[in-house]
């Protein structure tokens, strides 16, 4: 399930070939591996305006090991990031200042480079220039992550004022190879209280997560990812994909539990366990719920009988509401701190074509998220969604040659996206520095062009 292209067009032929043709060269991405540093070289930290997170960008990097060059301007070699702390702005002059910045020092960004953008909320601005000014920044990076080749991404953190403790957690992910495949994107943080202290490696230690359809794909890999950051997995998945989950759940020292997330009683054998069983040591209880279960029963809508319509917002939509309603109501099993990740699709945002089924039922999980966001605020968790674009896996690999090629390069980073990119991002928002993220939808899609 390589990518042959990618191969090619970075190898000694292929590469001199595909630039003489003109042809899209997608790089070989740099992704998270346990223990490696958080960036492979310096980086440089702008302001256009007051520049008030300036200071807490400095010391994470400085935390993490990373070299920050006083300016870009300081020697030739390339820079591993960029970071620009826009907030504290007016108006639109300002704005020069950001271009002013960026532009030499994106031009020194060297492969799989991060350019991340810090911005005061819109919605928070005492007058209409100085909303324009903030808006405009989410134009300017879903540009620049266009612009840039090499396997670099630009995203926006949008900071209000009582939010700077949320900030290192999301700056830590974005800078990460665990973010390689989330480009142009914008996530909007909320004041939250974030514990100290995480460990890097192993932040989900001593925690219980349960993944959903963990028997294969996307599922299986999160469940490696997330009991890799520490967690003890309960895999679920149906009694027809046991061996499988066994197999899973065996590598990974965690738990199969077969269930059928549509089941009458699904919720309530599911809360039962939770409560019943002390996993790894951990008293009862769940600290992550990933809804990753997930079902496509395509067809055109005049040709749509019921029993795709029904089966697929069953499995997708009514299971996720019903399961986390359920743990919402059972005292003590969602712990303090929890984090539910519900898989959406870009389907569900862009729509797609024989999938009003699926569309409807991915773009119902962002309705979820969002209006659930506030009450698990109160609780000191977090409910948000990720929506995959088009990830490599064998569903893809059996699609036709032109559809499949199509389909993966029409994305920034000009390639698909693998299961572990969605695995990872999922883990992020699964940590308790991710406590300001609440609500949102992160979508795992090289900044693809569908929906965007
Ligand atoms: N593959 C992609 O490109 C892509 C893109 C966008 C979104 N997604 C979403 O990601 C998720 C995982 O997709 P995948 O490609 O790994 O799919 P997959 O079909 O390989 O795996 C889905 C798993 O869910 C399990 N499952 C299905 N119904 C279930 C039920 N009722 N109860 C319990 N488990 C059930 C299946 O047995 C299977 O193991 C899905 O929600 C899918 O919609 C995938």
């Amino acid at each position: 399930m390589g990518d042959w292209y990618r191969d090619l067009a970075n190898s000694g032929v292929g590469s001199t070939l595909v630039g003489q043709l003109g042809l899209p060269r997608p790089a070989v991405l740099r992704r998270y591996e346990p223990g490696a540093p958080l960036l492979t070289g310096p980086a440089v930290v702008g302001t256009a305006g007051a520049g008030r997170l300036r200071e807490t960008l400095t010391r994470v990097l400085e935390d993490a090991g990373v070299t920050v060059l006083p300016g870009v301007d300081d020697d030739g070699g390339r820079l591993a990031a960029v970071l620009l702390d826009a907030t504290g702005g007016t108006g639109p002059a300002d704005l020069a200042a950001a271009y002013e910045f960026l532009a030499p020092a994106v031009r020194r960004l060297g492969p799989s480079g991060r350019v991340l953008v810090l911005a005061d909320p819109p919605s928070d601005a005492d007058s209409p220039a100085q909303a324009a000014a903030r808006q405009a920044l989410e134009g300017l990076v879903r540009s620049v992550a266009k612009e840039l080749r090499n396997g670099g991404t630009a995203n926006l953190l949008v900071v209000p004022a009582d939010a700077g403790a949320s900030v290192p957690g999301p700056v830590r992910f974005f800078l990460s190879g665990r973010s390689a495949y989330v480009d142009g994107q914008v996530v909007r943080l909320t004041a939250a209280d974030v514990p100290a202290g995480e460990d890097a490696e192993r932040p989900l230690a001593g925690k219980v997560a349960v993944v959903t359809g963990a028997a294969r794909g996307i599922g299986a890999s999160i469940a490696r990812v997330v009991a890799r950051d520490g967690a003890h997995v309960v895999a679920v998945d149906v009694p027809a994909a046991g061996d499988k989950l066994a197999e899973v759940a065996n590598e990974i020292g965690g738990t199969a539990f077969q269930l059928d997330v549509t089941a009458p009683d699904a919720a309530q054998r599911l809360v039962a366990h939770l409560r019943e069983r002390r996993h790894a040591g951990v008293g009862p209880g769940v600290d992550v719920v990933v809804h990753n279960a997930g079902i496509t029963r395509d067809k055109l809508l005049v040709n749509m009988d019921a029993a795709r319509w029904n089966s697929v917002m069953a499995v997708n939509l009514q299971a996720q509401l019903d399961l986390t309603q359920a743990l919402l109501d059972a005292d003590g099993v969602l712990r303090p701190g929890a984090r539910v990740v519900c898989v959406s699709s870009q389907s569900g945002i862009a729509g797609n074509r024989g999938q009003t089924n699926y569309a409807a039922s991915k773009a119902g999980v962002i309705g979820m998220v969002r209006a659930w966001a506030p009450a698990f605020a109160e609780r000191g968790a977090t409910i948000n969604a990720v929506a995959p674009g088009f990830i490599v896996t064998e569903m893809t690999a059996k699609m036709p040659f032109g559809t499949r090629e199509i389909g993966s390069r029409i994305n920034s980073l000009q390639q698909g996206g693998l299961p572990v990119d969605v695995a990872e991002t999922i883990a992020w928002l699964s940590r308790p520095s991710a406590a300001g993220v609440n609500g949102q939808v992160v979508r795992v899609c090289g900044q693809s062009f569908l929906g965007a």
